[in-house]
C-alpha cells in the first residue's frame, strides 16, 4: 500500500463513492436471480437442443433437485441414432428427463414439445443459419421472462444478431426504448450467451 500514490486514492474513494449508483444500471444478475426465484413457484419447462450423452441435461437435471424444482422437466432433443442419448444422466435424476429422438426442425412442427417454455438452450448444429432459425422459433415460445440460452455464441454472428433484433430506440436519443424492447437483459459468458424475453406490450 506503500507505493500507492495518494491521487490513486482519492480516485478509487471518489469511485466507491459512486459504486451505488452505478451498480443500478449494471443490475443484470440480480435481475435473472429475481426471475429464477419466480420460477420456483411454479412447474418449470426447460427445453435443450443437441442433447447427445447429456452432460448439459445432467447438469440442468442436477440443479432441478438442488432447487426444489420437483416437477420441472427437461426435454432434451437428439437426432444422432448412434450416440447414447442422455447416457450420462444419473438414475436418481431420470425421472424429471424426457429423451426427444429426432430432429429439432420435426419436433417443432408436431405436437411433443409443450406450449410455453421458461428456458431454451441451444446446443444443435451451431451454423449461423441453424442457430437463428432455433433462437426465433423458441423465442416464440418462451414466456415472458423465460430465458434463452446458447452455447458457442463464438462461432457466427447469429447471437448478436438476434439480440440486435430483440432492441427498440427512441428515435430522439438513439439510445433503449425500454417499453419497445422485447429483452429484459441480456450477456455473454464465456462462450455461453442468454437473454431474458419480454413480452411485448399490446
Ligand atoms: C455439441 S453436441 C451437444 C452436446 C450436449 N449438449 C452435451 O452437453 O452433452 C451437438 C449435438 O446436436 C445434435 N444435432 C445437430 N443438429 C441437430 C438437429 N437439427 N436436431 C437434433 N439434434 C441435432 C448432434 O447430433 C450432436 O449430438
Amino acid at each position: 500500500m506503500r507505493g500507492l500514490s495518494r491521487t490513486w486514492w482519492r480516485r478509487a474513494k471518489k469511485a466507491n463513492q459512486h459504486e451505488p449508483v452505478s451498480m443500478r444500471f449494471y443490475n443484470v444478475w440480480e435481475t435473472v436471480s429475481r426471475f429464477a426465484a419466480e420460477n420456483r413457484k411454479r412447474p418449470t419447462v426447460v427445453v435443450e437442443s443437441g442433447g447427445f450423452v447429456g452432460m448439459s441435461s445432467a447438469f440442468i437435471l442436477k440443479a432441478f433437485v438442488d432447487e426444489g424444482l420437483t416437477t420441472a422437466k427437461l426435454y432434451s432433443i437428439e437426432w444422432d441414432a448412434d450416440c447414447e442419448q442422455g447416457a450420462l444422466v444419473p438414475d436418481e435424476l431420470r425421472p424429471q428427463f424426457v429423451p426427444l429422438w429426432g430432429k429439432v426442425e420435426d419436433f417443432v412442427k408436431g405436437d411433443q414439445l409443450p406450449a410455453s417454455i421458461d428456458m431454451f438452450l441451444h446446443d444443435s448444429s451451431h451454423s449461423y443459419r441453424h442457430m437463428l432459425w432455433e433462437f426465433r422459433e423458441f423465442w416464440e415460445r418462451l414466456r415472458d421472462r423465460g430465458l434463452l440460452v446458447s452455447h458457442d455464441v463464438n462461432l457466427n454472428a447469429a447471437f448478436p444478431e438476434f439480440v440486435a433484433k430483440t432492441y427498440a430506440h427512441n428515435k430522439k436519443t438513439g439510445r433503449l426504448d425500454a417499453q419497445r424492447t422485447s429483452h429484459y437483459e441480456w450477456g455473454r459468458w464465456g462462450y455461453i450467451g442468454f437473454v431474458i424475453k419480454k413480452e411485448k406490450a399490446d
